[in-house]
């Protein structure tokens, strides 16, 4: 598995860029970055380039998506990593404590838990950082005025926007699916929730991939432009009524529920691929009296079995599907080093602070979006080999 981490590594070429500048610029000397973010082994490239920028590491995961791997990998390279993987919010908190007791300058948070965590427990030394999702956004903007610090947030970047959340998740939603079932997506009818910028991508994705895509979406203005795209847009219930393979992407709570049990077909595929296990109340279905049992099938796949014979699965217990599975990959390298690159330079930006407290919970500037781009392009340009 180190080899994987090895492997990655090698392909993040723009981190590299910016580690070798790091190098020289040293811009998190004698600080401390306290980071909650999935442990993998994209971002163990992430947390080495802030390593080589001078900064002690301090980093968590998310709820079970850490991979050991990575949390091993990371404590014998200089990041101390700090838990296993869990599903236990309660652990998770205290892994999230043990890094704020070392009194953070700066924050890298995926989901907005750490900064929530360290308004019930401020500590003046902390300077900012930056957010990476949407979740976060959401759950962050109304803390602005108490939060009172800058910090960026890299899911508003439009490279973000498109590399990642558009082209990337969809492609991974697709691979995990294949992965994880071994189950063709060919003439299955997907019926995808939200299409903001991920649900954009997933639904192109299945498409691409030779499926019947319908899309529900509450806002009415995307709903029509998902039609546009030559999506199907039919009522809810008439659409999971017909699916095979449901996937939730809206960052909302309770958008597939246990309601929704007694007109799903047999055989149909619940997925989340949204940050949270909340977008599929799990644990409601499980307890409704339709449901005889609910248990393990496979490998990333659980199983409700009604009474009245039919089987409903669920894939990765309702986790973020690309990263909870059996030999999860996440999104791809180059979408991840992206976003990663961004992060590295928001950080730096906040630690040389280049922006301030007006600057709470706002999109990655325009310059490092523009800075990130141009070094990308400039990256892929061929270059021939050379004769000896
Ligand atoms: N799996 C991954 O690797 C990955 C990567 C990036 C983002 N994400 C996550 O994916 C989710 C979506 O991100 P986004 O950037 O597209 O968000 P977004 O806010 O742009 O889009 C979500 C859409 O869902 C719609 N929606 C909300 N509730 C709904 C409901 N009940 N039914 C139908 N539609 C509903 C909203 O109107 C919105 O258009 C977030 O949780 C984000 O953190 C996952």
């Amino acid at each position: 598995m180190t080899s994987r981490i090895e492997w990655v590594g090698g392909q993040c070429r723009l981190l590299a860029t910016i580690a070798e500048e790091f190098d020289r610029t040293r811009p998190f000397a004698g600080l401390t970055i306290g980071t909650g973010i999935h442990l993998e082994p994209k971002t163990v490239a992430l947390l080495l380039t802030l390593r080589r920028g001078g900064a002690r590491v301090l980093s968590t995961g998310n709820l079970n998506t850490t991979q050991p791997e990575s949390v091993a990998y990371l404590n014998a390279h200089g990041v101390e990593a700090i838990g296993g993987p869990t599903q236990d919010e309660a652990v998770r908190n205290g892994h999230i404590d043990a890094i704020l007791d070392a009194a953070p300058d700066l924050i890298l948070d995926n989901g907005g838990d750490m900064y929530a965590r360290w308004l019930e427990r401020p500590d003046a030394r902390l300077r900012g950082g930056t957010e990476e999702t949407t979740s976060g956004r959401i759950r962050l903007t109304p803390l602005r005025e108490r939060l009172d610090l800058p910090i960026l947030v890299i899911n508003d970047s439009p490279i973000k926007q498109f590399a990642e959340n558009r082209h990337a998740v969809g492609q991974s939603t697709v691979e995990s699916f294949l992965r994880i079932t071994n189950m063709a997506t060919n003439g299955r009818r997907v019926v995808v929730f939200g299409y903001g910028s991920v649900g954009k991508g997933v639904a192109l994705s299945f498409q691409r991939a030779h499926a019947f895509v319908s899309v529900i979406e509450v806002d009415p203005v995307l709903r029509m432009e998902a039609m546009w795209d030559g999506f199907m847009v039919p009522d809810r219930d008439e659409a999971l009524s017909a699916a095979d393979i449901v996937i939730t992407v809206t960052a909302a709570r309770d958008v597939v529920t246990a309601r929704d049990l007694a007109i799903l077909p047999d055989g149909a595929i619940l997925i989340n691929a949204g940050h949270l296990p909340v977008e599929i109340d799990v644990p409601g279905m499980a307890a409704d009296r339709s449901v005889a049992t609910f248990g393990p099938t496979d490998a990333g796949i659980s199983t409700f079995r009604m009474r009245d014979g039919r089987a409903i699965h669920l894939l990765t217990d309702g986790h973020m599907v690309n990263l909870a599975g059996p030999r999860p990959l996440g999104n791809s390298i180059e979408s991840m080093d992206l976003g990663f690159s961004l992060q590295a330079r928001c950080l730096e930006a906040v630690a040389n602070g280049e922006v301030g407290r007006d600057s709470c919970v706002v999109p990655v500037p325009r310059r490092i979006d523009e800075w990130v781009a141009r070094a990308y392009v400039e990256l892929a340009r061929i270059r021939p080999a050379t004769r000896a």
